[in-house]
């Protein structure tokens, strides 16, 4: 099928390309020209690559009633994106190659766009003993991390740079000192005092990142740091890439969007409760200034859907957790481009070319013979998040009721459109 999105002002940052023309689709690929089936009027709309997420939670296998391969890539087609980064922290973890085989024919099968999945670094997520990374390499993993925990081991970590290495792919760490981290439920400052909840200190996710990145250093292995919440870890990167560490950085909009003040603007709304947690207004300016200057590479979800009964409980048994896949692109748009605290150019990288060279992928980009996947934002669609009306069967986002600006309308995965309009 050919089809022409025609006259849309596409965005493709690793093009540097920003203007005003037609992109056509021709069967799997972004075509050059000939005569299309279907014509999709794009007029003042955003033409972008489509997006790709490196941090979802799909929770299949084993917590499907949080989330299911066919809910969660719908989801992420609602919400723009065509390729999403599956953890492993499901049940069974994803730590040998027939597991991964199993989610990537799983993704084939009932996913709606293009799934692809991370390896554990270690058995069970357990941090004691190397899964057979070769072997999931070859089985077709992305990446490794045992995000959800962090790996305490160091030796661990450098074992797993070391292997994955030899595949060119990316360790992805969950950047926390549990010793430090303890049992805080929140950012340790002047609100966990106000309120009475045990706090975390931003050295918890620094400590680690010093450490692995020297490890990166060591090993010359790649590491992708997951959701940086704090100025120093930010300070760190800036500093590890300028050396030429190979590194690269993620930060969720929840951590580019709100502060621990919102524990208390919420009143203990436990869907404020993520992990790393929100920190101050110190550290939401340098992420964001990292996704200004390229320190950090992709903003990423790290969707992470739970059930009511996770969350509707007391705050320190609530689990931590923040769905994003379907108000990323209206949260981003709307209090990040419009409020000009990011430029469009800079936050379209952060969700395409920027998490496709985090992996390696040959997509992030509108250039003909790419793989086609392509995004159609209205960037005037105004719209109220409410999860009621997600397709994830998450709906623990403290974005509920916020007033957004900006939607993805059409969504064309591997030359299918896999979703159009709002449902
Ligand atoms: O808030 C979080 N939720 N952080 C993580 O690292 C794991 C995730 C989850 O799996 O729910």
């Amino acid at each position: 099928m050919k089809l022409l999105i025609r006259g849309g002002r596409v965005v493709d940052p690793g093009r540097a390309v920003d203007r005003v023309m037609d992109v056509l689709i021709d069967g799997d690929r972004i075509g050059l020209n000939g005569t299309p089936d279907r014509v999709v009027d794009a007029g003042g709309m955003l033409v972008v690559p489509g997006l790709i997420d490196l941090h979802t939670h799909l929770r299949e296998p084993g917590f499907e009633y949080k989330e299911d391969i066919a809910s969660g890539t719908r989801a992420a087609a609602r919400g723009g994106y065509t390729t999403i980064l599956a953890m492993a922290n499901t049940q069974p973890v994803i730590d040998n190659r027939a597991a991964v085989e199993w989610v990537l024919n799983a993704g084939k099968a009932r996913g709606v766009v293009r799934l692809l999945t991370v390896g554990a670094v270690s058995k069970g997520q357990k941090g004691e003993e190397l899964a057979e990374l070769g072997d999931m390499i070859e089985g077709g993993a992305a990446a490794f991390s045992d995000d959800g925990n962090p790996v305490s081991s160091g030796e661990l970590m450098r074992c797993a740079l070391l292997y994955a290495r030899m595949g060119d792919k990316p360790v992805i760490a969950h950047c926390e000192d549990r010793s430090l981290a303890g049992e805080g439920l929140m950012n340790l400052g002047y609100w966990s005092t106000i309120l009475g909840l045990r706090g975390m200190p931003w050295v918890a996710e620094t400590a680690m990142v010093a450490r692995d990145l020297m490890l990166a250093e060591l090993t010359g292995g790649r590491l992708h740091l997951a959701h940086l919440s704090c100025a120093r870890s930010v300070e760190m990167v800036k500093e590890a890439k300028a050396r030429g560490v190979r590194v690269t950085a993620e930060v969720t909009p929840h951590h580019l969007l709100l502060t621990d003040e919102a524990v208390n603007t919420y009143r203990f709304d436990t869907d404020t409760r993520v992990n790393p947690p929100l920190r101050g207004e110190a550290d939401v300016e340098a992420l964001l200034q990292g996704v200004r200057d390229g320190t950090i590479d992709a903003i990423a979800t790290d969707h992470a859907p739970h059930h009511l009964d996770d969350k509707e409980v007391e705050y320190a048994y609530a689990l931590p957790g923040i769905v994003g896949l379907e108000t990323t692109v209206g949260l981003v748009m709307s209090r990040l481009v419009d409020t000009g605290r990011l430029a469009l150019g800079t936050a379209i990288r952060a969700l395409t070319a920027g998490p496709a060279q985090v992996l390696g992928l040959d997509r992030g980009t509108l250039a003909p013979g790419s793989p086609a996947d392509v995004t159609v934002i209205d960037p005037a669609r105004e719209w109220t998040c409410d999860p009621s009306r997600f397709a994830s069967k998450g709906r623990n986002t403290p974005f509920k009721g916020w007033q957004l600006r900006g939607q993805a309308v059409l969504t064309v995965a591997g030359g299918e459109v896999v979703h159009e309009g709002i449902a």
